[in-house]
């Protein structure tokens, strides 16, 4: 149990680093925060206009939560899915930035593919399927988030889904402004900053 807190601990520290933030700073594209939604990840990245640290931020986003499931794997078997969701929740809720972190979908896929990586297809697919037919990067996030309990009941793999109903509920509560923005029809497209 020490061990299993340790590195879901290790797996938090890991995904509060928030590299959406550092590399648009880096980058000197502004503070991420005052742009567009104010979150923290790619699809917000990408609102700044600068493609190649939207792709950078996602990769790293994606890079934590597989990294801390690869270390938790080396030091105790089994208990990848746990020091995933260590990440996911360093994401959502940094200590870096009062707990004001961001909502978990790139991290999310890092898990999947970490984990096993048919899911992280899976996951892909329903992202990218959703994003090409309406253009919601939000919607594809929540969809893909909804797909991975469902692909590890599929897979028979018994702690990551219970591991993914916890992601997916964190998942649409981030969302919530999203949702509300979606069903008034004023959530913005992929790579546009407002709805119009
Ligand atoms: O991955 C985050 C995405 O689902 C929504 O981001 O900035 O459009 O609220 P944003």
């Amino acid at each position: 149990v020490a061990t299993l807190g340790g590195l879901m601990l290790m797996g938090y520290l890991l995904g509060s680093i928030p590299f959406g933030i550092i590399l648009t700073r880096l980058a000197g594209a502004g503070d991420l925060r005052s742009i567009g939604s104010g979150n923290i990840g790619a699809t917000n990245v990408l609102r700044t206009g600068r493609k190649g640290l939207a792709a950078a931020t996602l990769l790293f986003d994606l890079g934590k939560g597989a990294l801390a499931i690869a270390i938790a794997e080396a030091v105790a078997p089994g208990s990848g899915p746990i020091a995933g969701l260590g990440a996911f929740l360093g994401h959502l809720y940094p200590i870096w930035l009062k707990f004001a972190g961001g909502k978990g979908v790139a991290t999310l896929l890092g898990i999947a593919i970490a984990l096993y990586w048919p899911l992280g297809i899976v996951f892909a697919v329903v992202w990218l399927g959703t994003a090409l037919a309406f253009r919601y990067s939000s919607l594809g996030g929540m969809l893909a988030a909804a797909a991975m309990p469902v692909a590890a009941w599929w897979f028979g793999m018994e702690q990551a889904l219970w591991v993914f109903v916890v992601t997916l509920v964190f998942v649409l509560w981030k969302h919530r402004g999203n949702i509300e923005r979606l069903m008034a029809g004023t959530e913005p497209k992929i790579g546009k900053s407002s709805a119009a």
